[in-house]
This record gives C-alpha cells, sequence and structure tokens, in this order.
C-alpha cells in the first residue's frame, strides 16, 4: 500500500475542477476583453510540432476519421487540427466555463462545425468509434487530484480505451511523468508507437525531458 501511495503525485488544486472553473472564468473575461485565447499549455510550438506528427506521421484520413481532445480547454489544439485539414473534430472539457471559452474561440477561426461538449472523461457517455484521442495535460490534471488519484487514473486508461477504434492512437503530453513511467500506466490496454522529439535540458550533468510526448495504439 506504501509502495502505490509513493508512485503518487503529490496532489494540487490543478487536480480539480474548482480550479479550472475558476482559471477558465479568467481567461474567458480576458478573451472577451482583448481577444487573448489564455495558456497554452506547454507552449505554442510545441502544440504545432504535436499536431504536426498527427498530420504527417499516422495513418490517419483527415476527412473521416473521429478525433477528440479531451480536457480541450480553449480548444487551441482543434483549431491547429483544423488549420491541417482535419474536418471531424470534437473537444471535451469538464469545466463549463473551458467549454464556452473553447466555443467562442472556434466562432472567431470560422470552425463552429467542431463539436463541443461539457464531459467529464472519467464519467462519460461518448461514442466508441474515435480513431485518435488527444491528451495534452488532461492525465497530469487527474493525477493531482487530492482524491483517489490511483482510481482515477485507472478509470482514465479504461475509458479512453473504450471511446477508440480498435488500433486508435492515443497521443499523449504530460509534464509530470517520464516516458517510464506513462509506459508502466499504459501498456495493458496500449501498445507503445512513438515518441516525439522533446527538448532537454542539463542540470548537474544530467539531460532530462521537459515534457513526454507519446503515442500508443489501443490494443
Ligand atoms: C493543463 S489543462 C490543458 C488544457 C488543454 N489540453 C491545453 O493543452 O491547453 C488540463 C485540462 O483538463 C481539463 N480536465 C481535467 N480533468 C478533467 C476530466 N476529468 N474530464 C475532462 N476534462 C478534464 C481541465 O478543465 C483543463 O482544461
Amino acid at each position: 500500500m506504501a509502495e502505490q501511495e509513493n508512485e503518487e503525485l503529490a496532489s494540487s488544486d490543478l487536480g480539480t475542477l474548482d480550479f479550472w472553473e475558476h482559471a477558465y472564468a479568467q481567461e474567458l473575461d480576458n478573451f472577451r476583453d482583448h481577444g487573448d485565447v489564455g495558456e497554452i499549455w506547454f507552449g505554442a510550438a510545441n502544440s504545432r510540432k504535436i499536431v504536426r506528427w498527427i498530420a504527417t506521421k499516422l495513418d490517419l484520413n483527415k476527412e473521416c476519421d473521429k478525433i477528440i481532445d479531451v480536457g480541450c480547454g480553449n480548444a487551441m489544439t482543434l483549431v491547429e487540427l483544423a488549420k491541417e485539414g482535419f474536418a471531424n473534430l470534437m473537444g471535451v472539457d469538464y469545466s463549463q466555463k473551458a467549454v464556452n471559452l473553447a466555443r467562442m474561440i472556434l466562432n472567431d477561426n470560422n470552425l463552429s462545425n467542431v463539436k463541443l461538449e461539457v464531459c467529464d472523461i472519467l464519467n462519460n457517455t461518448l461514442p466508441h468509434d474515435f480513431k485518435l484521442v488527444h491528451d495534452k495535460g488532461t492525465y497530469d490534471a487527474i493525477s493531482l487530484s487530492p482524491e483517489d488519484p490511483t482510481v482515477k487514473r485507472q478509470k482514465y486508461i479504461e475509458n479512453i480505451h473504450r471511446i477508440l477504434l480498435p488500433k486508435g492512437y492515443l497521443v499523449l503530453t504530460s509534464c509530470n511523468w517520464t516516458k517510464e513511467e506513462l509506459l508502466k500506466h499504459f501498456t495493458n490496454y496500449f501498445e507503445f508507437e512513438s515518441q516525439l522529439p522533446t527538448d532537454t535540458f542539463q542540470f548537474g550533468g544530467q539531460t532530462g525531458n521537459v515534457v513526454t510526448q507519446l503515442v500508443f495504439r489501443k490494443k
């Protein structure tokens, strides 16, 4: 038991709906005031890199294949995916305010065809026909939950597995877990496919990744 507890991250406000509702209330005000889309988690260049990777390295039909961004926040990844020509896009977030912001930003980009839904990925009735799930920072946020993070992480993995088509892709970006840790969490349900190159830094003679970006395929 003690060993399992040690495998969890220290809990944080970022693991609560309250935190995100407050954060997106502020970002909604900013967007209305001066058109600022808010935080691009892990940076805009990084976000574009993932989208380019999805568009060029994965076996996808841009017209038909359904792509869902779980914990889509302000929907900027969906905007980038649409710019790459993906036509069957959906975003979900458990924060109503995030979805309100996402809708305004999508409309501003003439992307009212992108579907949006308020949805807790841990407890959802989403269809089971997605070819790709994109997650940037949402598994991280769930991992920081002050209550039952082990149970929630497991539920997340099972739910993502369920909504994907056979051999569907999970493209995951994390700043809290290493590649080795993510492989340990996911490989009962997913096969590891590839790792995106990440910017690394040196500290005390050791090189470490800033973020871990992995592509898995549903088993
Ligand atoms: C670090 S932010 C990343 C937002 C977005 N993916 C991005 O890259 O800008 C984490 C997001 O996950 C959402 N989130 C956290 N737990 C969730 C859950 N159980 N179901 C759906 N969304 C969740 C939060 O509301 C927040 O928008």
